[in-house]
Protein backbone atom coordinates (compact mmCIF):
# COMPACT_ATOMS: atom_id res chain seq x y z
CA UNK A 1 0.00 0.00 0.00
CA UNK A 2 1.39 3.44 -0.88
CA UNK A 3 1.42 6.05 1.54
CA UNK A 4 0.65 9.73 1.41
CA UNK A 5 1.66 11.95 4.25
CA UNK A 6 -0.26 15.24 4.39
CA UNK A 7 0.93 18.42 6.01
CA UNK A 8 -2.61 21.05 5.52
CA UNK A 9 -2.01 24.76 6.62
CA UNK A 10 -5.44 26.37 6.67
CA UNK A 11 -8.68 24.66 8.11
CA UNK A 12 -11.02 27.26 6.70
CA UNK A 13 -14.25 26.44 4.52
CA UNK A 14 -11.77 24.46 2.30
CA UNK A 15 -9.62 23.33 4.72
CA UNK A 16 -12.81 21.87 6.36
CA UNK A 17 -14.09 19.87 3.55
CA UNK A 18 -10.83 18.52 3.00
CA UNK A 19 -11.15 16.99 6.40
CA UNK A 20 -15.03 16.21 5.69
CA UNK A 21 -13.73 14.51 2.30
CA UNK A 22 -11.22 12.60 4.19
CA UNK A 23 -13.41 11.40 6.88
CA UNK A 24 -16.17 10.23 4.03
CA UNK A 25 -13.87 8.69 1.43
CA UNK A 26 -9.97 7.72 3.05
CA UNK A 27 -10.98 4.07 3.18
CA UNK A 28 -12.13 3.91 -0.82
CA UNK A 29 -8.94 5.55 -1.77
CA UNK A 30 -6.69 2.77 0.24
CA UNK A 31 -9.28 -0.15 -1.12
CA UNK A 32 -9.62 1.42 -4.89
CA UNK A 33 -6.23 3.10 -5.44
CA UNK A 34 -4.17 1.23 -2.88
CA UNK A 35 -3.49 4.73 -1.32
CA UNK A 36 -3.14 5.33 2.49
CA UNK A 37 -4.18 8.89 3.45
CA UNK A 38 -1.90 10.29 6.05
CA UNK A 39 -2.54 13.78 8.33
CA UNK A 40 0.45 14.46 10.05
CA UNK A 41 0.12 18.22 10.67
CA UNK A 42 -2.65 20.96 10.13
CA UNK A 43 -2.56 24.30 11.23
CA UNK A 44 -4.10 27.44 10.95
CA UNK A 45 -3.78 31.20 11.89
CA UNK A 46 -2.77 30.37 15.31
CA UNK A 47 -1.13 27.35 15.65
CA UNK A 48 -0.30 23.38 14.45
CA UNK A 49 -0.66 20.21 15.66
CA UNK A 50 1.17 17.52 14.13
CA UNK A 51 1.08 13.56 15.30
CA UNK A 52 1.60 10.15 12.87
CA UNK A 53 -2.09 9.77 11.83
CA UNK A 54 -4.01 12.92 12.60
CA UNK A 55 -8.14 11.85 12.66
CA UNK A 56 -9.88 14.16 10.28
CA UNK A 57 -12.91 14.13 12.34
CA UNK A 58 -11.21 15.12 15.62
CA UNK A 59 -9.28 18.22 13.39
CA UNK A 60 -12.68 19.30 12.76
CA UNK A 61 -13.99 18.71 16.95
CA UNK A 62 -10.71 20.57 17.72
CA UNK A 63 -11.61 23.49 15.30
CA UNK A 64 -14.83 23.73 15.99
CA UNK A 65 -14.54 23.21 19.57
CA UNK A 66 -11.93 25.89 20.32
CA UNK A 67 -11.35 27.62 17.21
CA UNK A 68 -7.71 26.42 16.71
CA UNK A 69 -5.51 23.71 16.86
CA UNK A 70 -2.91 25.22 18.90
CA UNK A 71 -5.25 24.53 21.69
CA UNK A 72 -4.01 20.90 20.95
CA UNK A 73 -1.21 21.89 19.55
CA UNK A 74 1.79 24.72 19.72
CA UNK A 75 1.86 28.23 19.07
CA UNK A 76 3.94 28.15 16.12
CA UNK A 77 3.82 29.10 12.63
CA UNK A 78 3.37 26.54 9.78
CA UNK A 79 6.85 27.43 8.20
CA UNK A 80 8.75 26.43 11.53
CA UNK A 81 6.66 23.44 12.43
CA UNK A 82 7.49 21.96 8.79
CA UNK A 83 10.90 21.85 9.39
CA UNK A 84 10.09 18.94 12.08
CA UNK A 85 8.07 17.03 10.62
CA UNK A 86 8.12 14.42 7.82
CA UNK A 87 5.47 14.78 5.31
CA UNK A 88 4.78 14.43 1.28
CA UNK A 89 2.62 16.97 0.98
CA UNK A 90 2.05 20.32 1.63
CA UNK A 91 -1.44 21.25 1.10
CA UNK A 92 -1.46 25.07 0.99
CA UNK A 93 -5.56 26.76 1.97
CA UNK A 94 -4.91 30.30 3.49
CA UNK A 95 -6.39 33.07 2.07
CA UNK A 96 -5.70 35.06 -1.31
CA UNK A 97 -3.34 37.33 -1.17
CA UNK A 98 -3.26 39.06 -4.80
CA UNK A 99 -0.12 41.80 -3.58
CA UNK A 100 1.84 39.67 -2.01
CA UNK A 101 0.51 36.52 -2.44
CA UNK A 102 1.62 35.71 1.43
CA UNK A 103 1.41 33.97 3.79
CA UNK A 104 1.01 31.17 0.93
CA UNK A 105 4.00 31.87 -0.85
CA UNK A 106 6.21 31.78 2.13
CA UNK A 107 4.59 28.04 3.02
CA UNK A 108 4.66 26.98 -0.87
CA UNK A 109 8.57 28.45 -0.98
CA UNK A 110 9.61 26.79 2.05
CA UNK A 111 7.88 23.16 1.20
CA UNK A 112 9.83 23.05 -1.79
CA UNK A 113 13.26 24.01 0.17
CA UNK A 114 12.84 20.81 1.61
CA UNK A 115 11.52 18.49 -1.17
CA UNK A 116 8.46 18.52 -0.75
CA UNK A 117 5.03 18.64 -3.17
CA UNK A 118 2.72 21.42 -2.71
CA UNK A 119 -0.94 21.43 -3.86
CA UNK A 120 -3.12 24.85 -2.96
CA UNK A 121 -6.30 26.41 -3.67
CA UNK A 122 -4.62 29.74 -2.94
CA UNK A 123 -4.75 31.96 -6.23
CA UNK A 124 -2.29 34.23 -4.70
CA UNK A 125 0.81 33.22 -4.75
CA UNK A 126 0.93 31.91 -8.18
CA UNK A 127 -1.12 35.32 -9.60
CA UNK A 128 2.69 36.98 -8.11
CA UNK A 129 5.44 34.25 -8.33
CA UNK A 130 4.14 31.65 -10.67
CA UNK A 131 7.65 31.34 -12.47
CA UNK A 132 9.79 31.91 -9.48
CA UNK A 133 7.96 28.94 -7.75
CA UNK A 134 8.04 26.45 -10.94
CA UNK A 135 11.60 27.51 -11.10
CA UNK A 136 12.39 26.49 -7.60
CA UNK A 137 9.95 23.42 -7.74
CA UNK A 138 11.99 21.85 -11.14
CA UNK A 139 15.27 22.77 -8.78
CA UNK A 140 14.55 20.73 -5.97
CA UNK A 141 12.67 18.00 -8.30
CA UNK A 142 8.98 18.78 -6.63
CA UNK A 143 5.70 18.48 -8.32
CA UNK A 144 3.06 21.83 -7.88
CA UNK A 145 -0.43 21.23 -8.26
CA UNK A 146 -3.43 23.95 -8.25
CA UNK A 147 -6.11 22.77 -10.19
CA UNK A 148 -8.65 24.47 -7.32
CA UNK A 149 -7.33 27.89 -8.03
CA UNK A 150 -9.37 27.88 -11.09
CA UNK A 151 -12.85 26.84 -10.98
CA UNK A 152 -12.82 25.22 -8.01
CA UNK A 153 -13.98 21.48 -9.22
CA UNK A 154 -14.12 22.58 -12.80
CA UNK A 155 -11.02 20.65 -14.04
CA UNK A 156 -9.06 22.60 -16.35
CA UNK A 157 -5.60 22.10 -15.64
CA UNK A 158 -5.46 18.18 -14.95
CA UNK A 159 -7.65 18.23 -18.55
CA UNK A 160 -5.04 19.97 -20.79
CA UNK A 161 -2.21 18.25 -18.83
CA UNK A 162 -3.83 14.38 -18.77
CA UNK A 163 -6.02 14.20 -21.47
CA UNK A 164 -4.89 16.95 -24.06
CA UNK A 165 -1.22 15.97 -24.63
CA UNK A 166 -1.50 15.60 -28.68
CA UNK A 167 -2.88 19.64 -29.36
CA UNK A 168 -1.96 23.63 -28.16
CA UNK A 169 -4.36 25.04 -26.74
CA UNK A 170 -4.19 28.50 -28.63
CA UNK A 171 -6.43 30.68 -26.34
CA UNK A 172 -8.93 30.18 -22.85
CA UNK A 173 -11.88 32.51 -22.10
CA UNK A 174 -14.76 32.21 -19.88
CA UNK A 175 -16.72 32.86 -16.51
CA UNK A 176 -14.13 32.09 -13.52
CA UNK A 177 -15.91 33.72 -11.07
CA UNK A 178 -19.39 32.27 -9.64
CA UNK A 179 -19.76 35.39 -7.28
CA UNK A 180 -20.12 37.74 -10.26
CA UNK A 181 -22.12 34.98 -12.32
CA UNK A 182 -24.80 34.96 -9.87
CA UNK A 183 -24.61 38.85 -9.15
CA UNK A 184 -25.35 39.64 -13.11
CA UNK A 185 -28.04 35.73 -13.28
CA UNK A 186 -29.95 37.76 -10.19
CA UNK A 187 -29.89 41.43 -12.04
CA UNK A 188 -31.00 39.92 -15.09
CA UNK A 189 -33.97 38.00 -13.70
CA UNK A 190 -35.05 40.30 -11.30
CA UNK A 191 -34.09 43.27 -12.68
CA UNK A 192 -32.33 44.50 -9.28
CA UNK A 193 -29.28 46.89 -9.31
CA UNK A 194 -25.63 45.83 -8.71
CA UNK A 195 -26.17 46.56 -4.76
CA UNK A 196 -29.15 44.62 -3.82
CA UNK A 197 -27.38 41.72 -6.18
CA UNK A 198 -24.72 41.75 -4.31
CA UNK A 199 -26.66 41.81 -0.95
CA UNK A 200 -28.61 39.12 -2.07
CA UNK A 201 -25.39 36.75 -2.57
CA UNK A 202 -24.13 37.80 0.71
CA UNK A 203 -27.16 37.10 2.10
CA UNK A 204 -27.00 33.18 0.63
CA UNK A 205 -23.12 32.94 1.60
CA UNK A 206 -21.93 33.19 -2.18
CA UNK A 207 -20.19 36.96 -1.32
CA UNK A 208 -18.15 37.51 0.95
CA UNK A 209 -18.48 40.43 3.38
CA UNK A 210 -16.14 42.47 1.38
CA UNK A 211 -16.77 41.56 -2.24
CA UNK A 212 -14.99 44.00 -4.33
CA UNK A 213 -11.86 41.37 -5.14
CA UNK A 214 -14.74 39.69 -7.43
CA UNK A 215 -16.60 42.45 -8.43
CA UNK A 216 -14.05 44.56 -9.73
CA UNK A 217 -12.72 41.38 -11.79
CA UNK A 218 -9.25 40.91 -9.74
CA UNK A 219 -10.14 37.34 -8.57
CA UNK A 220 -10.66 36.47 -11.97
CA UNK A 221 -7.65 37.98 -13.37
CA UNK A 222 -5.60 36.08 -11.03
CA UNK A 223 -7.29 32.60 -12.76
CA UNK A 224 -6.15 33.99 -16.30
CA UNK A 225 -2.87 34.65 -14.95
CA UNK A 226 -2.55 30.88 -13.74
CA UNK A 227 -3.94 29.34 -16.40
CA UNK A 228 -1.88 30.98 -19.04
CA UNK A 229 1.44 30.33 -17.51
CA UNK A 230 -0.18 27.10 -17.11
CA UNK A 231 -1.30 26.50 -20.23
CA UNK A 232 -0.49 28.88 -23.23
CA UNK A 233 3.66 29.13 -21.99
CA UNK A 234 2.69 32.87 -21.11
CA UNK A 235 4.89 34.30 -18.52
CA UNK A 236 3.24 36.57 -16.63
CA UNK A 237 1.60 38.02 -13.37
CA UNK A 238 -1.50 39.93 -12.48
CA UNK A 239 0.37 43.14 -13.18
CA UNK A 240 0.13 42.18 -16.98
CA UNK A 241 -3.63 41.75 -16.92
CA UNK A 242 -6.39 44.90 -18.35
CA UNK A 243 -8.97 44.50 -15.75
CA UNK A 244 -12.39 46.12 -15.93
CA UNK A 245 -15.01 44.76 -13.08
CA UNK A 246 -18.95 45.24 -13.06
CA UNK A 247 -19.21 47.66 -10.79
CA UNK A 248 -20.47 50.13 -13.71
CA UNK A 249 -23.24 47.27 -15.22
CA UNK A 250 -26.59 48.26 -14.24
CA UNK A 251 -29.94 46.69 -14.66
CA UNK A 252 -31.14 48.62 -17.58
CA UNK A 253 -27.74 48.09 -19.39
CA UNK A 254 -28.68 44.37 -18.92
CA UNK A 255 -32.19 44.67 -20.18
CA UNK A 256 -31.33 46.47 -23.06
CA UNK A 257 -28.52 43.62 -24.04
CA UNK A 258 -31.00 41.20 -23.42
CA UNK A 259 -33.97 42.40 -25.89
CA UNK A 260 -31.35 42.75 -28.32
CA UNK A 261 -30.46 38.77 -27.82
CA UNK A 262 -27.11 39.69 -25.75
CA UNK A 263 -25.91 38.15 -21.97
CA UNK A 264 -23.46 40.74 -19.76
CA UNK A 265 -21.19 38.15 -18.62
CA UNK A 266 -17.88 39.02 -16.93
CA UNK A 267 -15.31 37.54 -19.04
CA UNK A 268 -11.59 36.74 -18.59
CA UNK A 269 -9.44 35.98 -21.88
CA UNK A 270 -5.78 35.01 -22.91
CA UNK A 271 -3.59 34.14 -25.68
CA UNK A 272 -0.71 32.99 -26.36
CA UNK A 273 0.63 36.73 -28.09
CA UNK A 274 -0.30 37.47 -24.26
CA UNK A 275 -3.29 39.25 -24.50
CA UNK A 276 -4.93 39.01 -21.19
CA UNK A 277 -7.73 40.54 -20.56
CA UNK A 278 -11.21 40.79 -17.96
CA UNK A 279 -13.72 42.97 -18.72
CA UNK A 280 -17.50 42.92 -19.20
CA UNK A 281 -18.77 41.79 -22.62
CA UNK A 282 -22.12 41.18 -24.69
CA UNK A 283 -22.49 37.80 -25.46
CA UNK A 284 -25.28 36.35 -27.86
CA UNK A 285 -27.24 34.00 -25.32
CA UNK A 286 -26.58 31.18 -27.92
CA UNK A 287 -22.79 31.23 -26.71
CA UNK A 288 -22.18 28.19 -24.58
CA UNK A 289 -20.46 31.17 -22.29
CA UNK A 290 -23.86 33.10 -22.11
CA UNK A 291 -25.61 29.76 -20.64
CA UNK A 292 -24.27 29.45 -17.37
CA UNK A 293 -26.36 30.57 -15.09
CA UNK A 294 -25.79 31.51 -11.33
CA UNK A 295 -22.67 30.29 -9.56
CA UNK A 296 -21.47 28.13 -12.17
CA UNK A 297 -18.08 28.55 -14.28
CA UNK A 298 -17.61 27.78 -17.88
CA UNK A 299 -13.98 28.00 -19.81
CA UNK A 300 -13.92 27.74 -23.82
CA UNK A 301 -10.59 25.87 -24.85
CA UNK A 302 -9.78 26.90 -28.56
CA UNK A 303 -7.37 24.03 -29.72
CA UNK A 304 -5.29 23.94 -33.43
CA UNK A 305 -6.19 20.81 -34.03
CA UNK A 306 -8.99 19.21 -31.43
CA UNK A 307 -11.11 22.14 -32.15
CA UNK A 308 -13.17 24.39 -29.29
CA UNK A 309 -13.79 22.32 -26.10
CA UNK A 310 -16.13 23.92 -23.14
CA UNK A 311 -15.87 22.26 -19.77
CA UNK A 312 -18.42 23.57 -16.92
CA UNK A 313 -19.00 22.90 -13.49
CA UNK A 314 -18.74 24.34 -9.79
CA UNK A 315 -16.25 27.33 -9.56
CA UNK A 316 -16.38 27.23 -5.53
CA UNK A 317 -17.50 25.82 -2.31
CA UNK A 318 -15.96 23.71 0.89
CA UNK A 319 -16.62 20.45 -0.74
CA UNK A 320 -15.99 20.88 -4.48
CA UNK A 321 -13.27 22.41 -3.90
CA UNK A 322 -11.63 19.94 -1.36
CA UNK A 323 -12.28 17.31 -4.58
CA UNK A 324 -10.10 19.05 -6.67
CA UNK A 325 -7.57 19.13 -4.01
CA UNK A 326 -7.95 15.76 -3.67
CA UNK A 327 -7.62 14.90 -7.01
CA UNK A 328 -3.72 16.55 -7.28
CA UNK A 329 -3.24 14.87 -4.27
CA UNK A 330 -3.92 11.56 -5.46
CA UNK A 331 -2.13 12.24 -9.01
CA UNK A 332 0.81 13.28 -6.88
CA UNK A 333 1.03 10.24 -4.79
CA UNK A 334 0.77 7.97 -7.99
CA UNK A 335 3.43 9.84 -9.75
CA UNK A 336 5.85 9.82 -7.62
CA UNK A 337 4.87 6.13 -7.08
CA UNK A 338 5.63 5.50 -10.45
CA UNK A 339 8.76 7.37 -10.67
CA UNK A 340 9.89 5.29 -7.76
N1 LIG B 1 -13.94 28.68 -0.54
C1 LIG B 1 -13.92 28.24 -1.81
O1 LIG B 1 -14.92 27.76 -2.34
C2 LIG B 1 -12.66 28.35 -2.62
C3 LIG B 1 -12.67 27.92 -3.96
C4 LIG B 1 -11.47 27.93 -4.71
C5 LIG B 1 -10.32 28.43 -4.10
N2 LIG B 1 -10.34 28.90 -2.79
C6 LIG B 1 -9.11 29.39 -2.19
O2 LIG B 1 -8.70 28.44 -1.20
C7 LIG B 1 -8.05 29.14 -0.12
C8 LIG B 1 -8.77 28.80 1.18
O3 LIG B 1 -10.10 29.26 1.06
P1 LIG B 1 -11.12 29.21 2.30
O4 LIG B 1 -12.43 29.62 1.75
O5 LIG B 1 -10.96 27.93 3.02
O6 LIG B 1 -10.51 30.39 3.21
P2 LIG B 1 -10.86 30.71 4.75
O7 LIG B 1 -12.16 30.09 5.10
O8 LIG B 1 -10.65 32.15 4.92
O9 LIG B 1 -9.73 29.89 5.57
C9 LIG B 1 -8.40 30.26 5.57
C10 LIG B 1 -7.66 29.44 6.60
O10 LIG B 1 -6.28 29.83 6.57
C11 LIG B 1 -5.84 30.00 7.92
N3 LIG B 1 -4.70 30.91 7.95
C12 LIG B 1 -4.66 32.25 7.75
N4 LIG B 1 -3.41 32.71 7.89
C13 LIG B 1 -2.63 31.65 8.21
C14 LIG B 1 -1.25 31.48 8.51
N5 LIG B 1 -0.41 32.51 8.48
N6 LIG B 1 -0.80 30.23 8.81
C15 LIG B 1 -1.66 29.17 8.85
N7 LIG B 1 -2.97 29.27 8.58
C16 LIG B 1 -3.46 30.50 8.27
C17 LIG B 1 -7.05 30.52 8.65
O11 LIG B 1 -6.84 30.32 10.04
P3 LIG B 1 -8.00 30.60 11.16
O12 LIG B 1 -8.94 29.41 11.01
O13 LIG B 1 -7.24 30.56 12.42
O14 LIG B 1 -8.61 31.91 10.81
C18 LIG B 1 -8.13 29.65 8.05
O15 LIG B 1 -8.18 28.41 8.72
C19 LIG B 1 -8.11 30.64 -0.45
O16 LIG B 1 -6.88 31.03 -1.00
C20 LIG B 1 -9.24 30.72 -1.48
O17 LIG B 1 -9.07 31.80 -2.38
C21 LIG B 1 -11.48 28.85 -2.05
Amino acid sequence: MRVVRLFVVGLGAVGQGLMRLLKKKREQYARELGLRVELVGVADSRGVWTGEDLDPEEVLRVKSEHGTVAEVGEEVEAVQAMEDVEFDVLVELTPTDIETGEPGLSHIMKAIELGRHVVTANKGPLAVAYGEIMRAAEENGVMIRYEATAGGAMPVFNLVRETLKSVDVLSIEGVLNGTVNYVLTRMESEGISLDDAIADAQSRGIAEADPSMDIEGWDTACKIVILANSILDVPCTIDDVDVTGIEDITPEAIRIANERGYRIKLVGRADRDGNLVVRPCLVPKSDPIARVRGVMNVVRLETDVAGTIYVSGRGAGPLETASAVMSDIISIAERASREG
